[in-house]
């Protein structure tokens, strides 16, 4: 999509990480921005640092009243969006799926999954009937490749994002709406204390992602590049293609031995 002609887009988990940088990349090109987050203090503090071409709403994507809620707010204020990017997300609570409480399941795939599909569900018809836009969901490698333990919550949610996503690229071509899958690997976030703060758990709670390499700023450019250039799958690390290369060979392998 030419993101001239986009005018405002809306951000799940924008207040902060990846999704902070992903409005501030669309910003930079013009695009009013709409951050919805939990964090209050989080979203005082982002939409004190920017311009009126930013707002703000407080949404907990669970809350499927509250996605139409902060649709009606969002677009008396900037019109309808045309980008929808589905980003608010969790860790998991790095126990094995053997020791994992139930409930510890169910927030994760009810925030990183269901989450994604409520946003979806609140603004894929009008995108369609309206003939233009781009969804970008936030998935991660972890939705590309199960091969750390611990993960039996968080890499099941981010594999539905990414299935969620193949299947609503396929619906919504024929209708000039384009879908994107963001892919990252590592990246230098509050992830882990936004997931304590988010009600979810962690064995360790001093885990942090804050020494990554890769920082936000970086990712939100890929992004805003990804939609111009209407890409579906958007990886942000090479050194990661072996892992995706090695589950197709082992899939592919057994297709062999038919
Ligand atoms: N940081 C990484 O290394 C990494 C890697 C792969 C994927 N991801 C994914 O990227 C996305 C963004 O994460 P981040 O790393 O920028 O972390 P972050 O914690 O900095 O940002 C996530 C934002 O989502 C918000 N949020 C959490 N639960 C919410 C809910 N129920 N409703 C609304 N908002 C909620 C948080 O308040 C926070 O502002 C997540 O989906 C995460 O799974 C991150």
């Amino acid at each position: 999509m030419d993101l001239g002609e986009a005018r405002h887009a809306f951000v799940s988990g924008g207040a902060s990480g990846i999704g902070l940088a992903i409005a501030d990349a669309l910003a930079a090109r013009g695009l009013r921005v709409t951050i919805a987050d939990l964090n209050d203090e989080a979203l005082a503090a982002v939409l004190a640092e920017r311009g009126a071409h930013f707002r703000g709403v407080r949404l907990d994507v669970r809350d499927r009243a509250g996605w139409q809620r902060a649709k009606a707010e969002a677009e008396a204020a900037f019109g309808p969006v045309d980008i929808l990017v589905n980003n608010a997300g969790i860790a998991s609570d790095g126990k094995t799926l053997a020791d994992m409480p139930p409930e510890s399941f169910d927030r994760v795939i009810a925030i990183n999954l269901t989450g994604v599909f409520n946003g979806v569900s609140t603004f894929a018809a009008g995108l369609r009937d309206r003939g233009r836009g781009h969804i970008v969901n936030t998935a991660s490698m972890s939705g590309m490749v199960a091969d750390l333990p611990g993960l039996g919550s968080y890499s099941p949610s981010k594999f539905g994002v990414v299935a969620m996503s193949e299947t609503l690229r396929l619906e919504m071509a024929p209708h000039g709406v384009g879908v994107s899958v963001l892919c990252p690997s590592y990246v230098a976030t509050n992830l882990m204390a936004n997931t304590l703060r988010a009600g979810g758990q962690l064995s360790d709670p001093s885990a942090s992602l804050l020494a990554a390499p890769m920082k936000p700023p970086e990712v939100g450019e890929m992004v805003a590049r990804a939609i111009e250039e209407g890409r579906f799958y958007i990886f942000t690390h090479a050194s990661r293609r072996e892992a995706v290369e090695e589950r197709h060979a082992a899939i592919v392998a057994d297709f062999e031995r038919m």
